[in-house]
C-alpha cells in the first residue's frame, strides 16, 4: 500500500520481527579461483577466512535477488505484501543507473504502490537503511517497513585482480520493522552512523559516474572495485569497535548486555579483533563469510538468518550489527529480536 500518514503521536518503537534471504545457486570456490588468478586456497583462508561465495547467474541482477529476499521474509513472517508500506533497498549495484531498484522489487513482490526508493552507503549501506525506516516508523510515517541489502558485486569484480576478486559476491537478505506501542527497551534502541570522505579512493569504483564516464577507452579495471586492502583493514579493525563502543555508551549498556554481535563479514581476522579488543566471546560473533565472502550491504542481514538457521537467534535477543565500508561509512544499530509470534 502507499504511505499515508499524519505526524505527531504518540511515538511507536520500531520492533525487528524477521528475516529473509536470497543467494544465487552457482558456488564459487577457492579451487576455482586458483585456476584463475595466481592466489592459493590457503592464501585466502589464511588470510579472510572466505572458502567460497556465491556468484550470480547471467540473467539475474540485483533486484531478482533482492525481490527473492523479500519473498522468503513476506513467507516467513506471514506478512501480506500489500500491507507493508516502506520499502529500502541498500545497493551499490542497482539494476539501472535509474531508476531505482526498490520500485522494481516491490513490484516483483506484490506490494502495489509501496514507497520504495534505495539507499547507497556500500558495506555500511543496510544500517542507514535500517536507521531511516526506524526514523520513519518512529515519527508515524511508516507502519510496517522492509529493508533488503541486496548486491550482485560479481558484475563490478575485476576478475584479474587476485587482491579483490577473492574476496567479493552476491547475496540479498531483508528484514521487517514493524511500528509498536510496545516497552522501552524493545525495537531499535539505538544507531550510530558516520563517515569519512577524505579518501574516496581507498575503495571505490574509480569510472562509470559522473566525474569519469565511461567511454570506449575506459579499461574495465577501471569500472571495477579498486581497495587499498591494508588502509580499509586498518580502518575496519579501528572503526568496529569505536562505533559500538559509542553506540553502548550513550545506550547505557555494556557488551556484556548484548547477545549476538552480527557485524559486516569483510574478513575473518577483522571480526577477531573485534571481539578481542571488545571483550565480546567469540561464539557470540556471527561469522560466516566463510560461505558468502564479502556481500557489502547484503552481508548483515545474510549473516543475521544464518544465526538464526544455527539456533544463535533466541527471541529478546539484544543484536549488535556494525557496518563499514567504503566512503568511508560506517554504522551499528542496536535491536531486540522480537520475530512475530
Ligand atoms: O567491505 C568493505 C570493507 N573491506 C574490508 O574491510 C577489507 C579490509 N582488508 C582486508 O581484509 C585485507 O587487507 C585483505 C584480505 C584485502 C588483504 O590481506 P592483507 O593481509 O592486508 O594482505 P596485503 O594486501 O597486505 O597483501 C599481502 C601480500 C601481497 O604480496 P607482497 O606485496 O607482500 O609480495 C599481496 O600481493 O599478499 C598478496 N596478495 C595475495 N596473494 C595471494 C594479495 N591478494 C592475494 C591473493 N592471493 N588473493
Amino acid at each position: 500500500m502507499s504511505l499515508v500518514a499524519t505526524t505527531g503521536r504518540a511515538r511507536p518503537r520500531a520492533r525487528l520481527t524477521g528475516v529473509g534471504t536470497y543467494v544465487p545457486t552457482r558456488v564459487l570456490t577457492n579451487a576455482e579461483l586458483e585456476e584463475m588468478v595466481d592466489t592459493s586456497d590457503e592464501w585466502i583462508v589464511s588470510r579472510t577466512g572466505i572458502h567460497e561465495r556465491h556468484i550470480a547467474a547471467d540473467d539475474e541482477a540485483t533486484t531478482d535477488l533482492a525481490a527473492a529476499a523479500v519473498r522468503d521474509l513476506l513467507e516467513r513472517t506471514g506478512t501480506d505484501p500489500s500491507s507493508v508500506d516502506l520499502l529500502v533497498v541498500a545497493t551499490t549495484t542497482p539494476d539501472y543507473v535509474f531508476p531505482p531498484c526498490a520500485p522494481l522489487v516491490g513490484t516483483k513482490s506484490g506490494m502495489d504502490y509501496v514507497a520504495a526508493y534505495d539507499t547507497n552507503a556500500v558495506c555500511s549501506g543496510f544500517m542507514y537503511g535500517i536507521a531511516q525506516a526506524t526514523g520513519m516508523i518512529e515519527s508515524g510515517i511508516a507502519r510496517r517497513a522492509v529493508v533488503v541489502g541486496a548486491e550482485t558485486l560479481s558484475r563490478i569484480i575485476d576478475w584479474d585482480d587476485r587482491a579483490t576478486c577473492v574476496l567479493f559476491a552476491d547475496g540479498a537478505g531483508a528484514v521487517m520493522l514493524e511500528a509498536d506501542e510496545g516497552e522501552q527497551g524493545s525495537g531499535v534502541m539505538g544507531v550510530e552512523l558516520g563517515s569519512d570522505g577524505s579518501s574516496p579512493s581507498d575503495l571505490w569504483v574509480p569510472a562509470g559516474g559522473t566525474r569519469t564516464p565511461r567511454t570506449d577507452d575506459t579499461p574495465r579495471a577501471e569500472s571495477c572495485i579498486q581497495m587499498n586492502g591494508r588502509e580499509v583493514f586498518r580502518f575496519a579493525t579501528r572503526i568496529l569497535v569505536e562505533s559500538s563502543n559509542r553506540l553502548l555508551t550513550e545506550a547505557g549498556m555494556t557488551i556484556d548486555d548484548v547477545d549476538l554481535m552480527v557485524a559486516h563479514q569483510a574478513n575473518e581476522r577483522i571480526l577477531d579483533h573485534a571481539s578481542e579488543r571488545m571483550g565480546i566471546a567469540r561464539e557470540k560473533v556471527v561469522m560466516n563469510l566463510d560461505r558468502y565472502g564479502n556481500t557489502s550491504s547484503a552481508s548483515i542481514p545474510l549473516a543475521l538468518a544464518d544465526a538464526r538457521d544455527r539456533g544463535m537467534l533466541e527471541d529478546g535477543a539484544v543484536l549488535l550489527m556494525v557496518g563499514f565500508g567504503a566512503g568511508l561509512t560506517w554504522g551499528s544499530v542496536l535491536v531486540r529480536w522480537e520475530p512475530r509470534s
